[in-house]
């Protein structure tokens, strides 16, 4: 099984991630790292060269392509982690793909939280040119929704600690599993 973590940029998909496949011993990969790896170049790079339509496609030839051999090589049973970019799932196939083939985990916070967050760590992230709290509102105002609606379990995590959300991830996860068992 694949776990996915998604969630607006600042909400800490990534250390959250690595921190949860501490506590799981499970590997962990980072979809926006991938395609830093796979393009030889930063995410601001990327963008200034082919725009974000651009990023789209490779986030999303870059996703089908590690969910399909993930799924191929059988991982049902032993978990994999995965961070997504915090746009990802608002490419419509991106979003599909994660829905059918992993285990989505959104981390939900307010425009507070994220403000705190991503206070002087913009840099990097193309997609919050201008003022942060402002452009932080207005995206959130459009993928809410989605974020909302792909994922499988909705974790809130204002106030909480890296190490906490992940312990609540790691609960959930392993209340699912009693269930089925
Ligand atoms: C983006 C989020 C970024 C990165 C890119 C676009 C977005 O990832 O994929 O800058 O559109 O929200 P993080 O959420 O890890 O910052």
């Amino acid at each position: 099984m694949i776990l996915s973590i998604t969630g607006f940029m600042g909400c800490g998909k990534s250390s959250v991630g690595r921190k949860l496949s501490q506590l799981l011993c499970c590997p962990f990969m980072d979809l926006d790292e991938m395609i830093e790896a796979e393009a030889g170049k930063s995410i601001p790079e990327i963008f200034a060269e082919i725009g974000e339509r651009g990023f789209r496609q490779m986030e999303l030839t870059v996703l089908s392509s590690v969910l399909s051999v993930k799924t191929e090589e059988g991982t049902t049973t032993i978990l994999e982690i995965i961070s997504l970019g915090g746009g990802t799932i608002m490419t419509k196939e991106c979003a599909q793909i994660v829905r059918e083939r992993t285990l989505c985990v959104y981390l939900k916070a307010s425009v507070q939280t994220l403000s705190e967050h991503l206070e002087g760590e913009t840099q990097g992230r193309p997609m919050l040119k201008g003022n942060v709290r402002e452009r932080i509102t207005e995206l959130m105002a459009q993928r809410a929704d989605t974020y909302e609606n792909t994922a499988h379990i909705i974790i809130d995590i204002d106030g909480k600690s890296v190490d906490e959300v992940a312990e609540n991830i790691r609960d959930e996860v392993e209340r699912r599993h009693r269930g089925s068992a």
